[in-house]
């Protein structure tokens, strides 16, 4: 009798044990699952080497952009090449002045890129989505194109690639460059756009 409550009270101990200590393994894995996860998606997304914010400004034209979202498959095929402006300062901070059509007139938008932790990696408030997002020149040969990542960590929803342009349009090398580095990321071909008209209000200005 005495025997059999001692076992008992072993085997409770035992199993109060394991629970804590699959609970305890479990916590571990989902953190190291997290941690693998932000890590792998920041090592996909890595900026130019030896970024010169200097040279990337100026002017670009928005040639190409890949954006999955169930909303945007209605706006675009109304989508068209855009124009905007990049100034920087000499602390690593750029504002991005775009111009573009809006709901009425054409409109004036100013984004302030904030530099982030690597030279090229930038973070802004996005006014449309309320919240702030991670903008990333990941490739650049600053006379002819650009390729540049938006993303919210961990929340890909609104991760977005742009293709930019010192012109309006690009030779069809960097445009399957620019399809197949989407494609890479998990864009849909669908969801990849090359507008064929350039915006009557970026030739404007502001
Ligand atoms: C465009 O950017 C360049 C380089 O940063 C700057 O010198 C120029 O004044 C800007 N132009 C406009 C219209 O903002
Ligand atoms: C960005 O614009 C703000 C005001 O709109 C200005 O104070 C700041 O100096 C500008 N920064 C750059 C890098 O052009
Ligand atoms: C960028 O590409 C253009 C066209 O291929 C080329 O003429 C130019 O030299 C390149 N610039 C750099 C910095 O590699
Ligand atoms: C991200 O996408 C999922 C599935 O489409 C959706 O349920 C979730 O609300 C989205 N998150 C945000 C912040 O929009
Ligand atoms: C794009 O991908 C295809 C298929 O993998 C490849 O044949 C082609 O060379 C790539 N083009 C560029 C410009 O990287």
């Amino acid at each position: 009798m005495i025997y059999i409550a001692r076992l008992s009270v072993q085997c409770s101990r035992d199993i109060i044990f394991v629970v804590v200590f699959m609970f305890i393994m479990s916590l571990f894995v989902t953190i190291l699952s997290v941690m693998l996860w932000t890590q792998c998606f920041n090592a996909v997304i890595q900026p130019q080497k030896e970024f010169d914010l200097q040279r990337f400004s100026g002017s670009w034209y928005r040639v190409g952009l890949a954006y999955d979202s169930p909303e945007s498959v209605l706006s675009r095929k109304y989508l068209q090449v855009i124009k905007g402006n990049i100034t920087s300062d000499m602390d690593g901070n750029a504002n991005l002045t775009v111009w573009g059509r809006g709901p009425k007139d054409c409109v004036c938008l100013v984004y302030h890129y904030k530099k982030n932790d690597l030279p090229g990696q930038f973070l802004y408030f996005s006014q449309r989505h309320q919240m702030v997002k991670d903008v990333t020149v990941v490739e650049s040969n600053y006379t002819e194109y650009s390729l540049v990542v938006k993303y919210k960590e961990i929340e890909k929803n609104f991760t977005q690639v742009s293709l930019y342009g010192r012109s309006p349009t690009l030779r069809e090398e960097i445009l399957e460059r620019f399809r197949n580095y989407s494609l890479s990321l998990g864009f849909s071909a669908e969801s990849i756009v090359i507008p064929a008209s350039v915006d009557s209000c970026s030739e404007r200005g502001c």
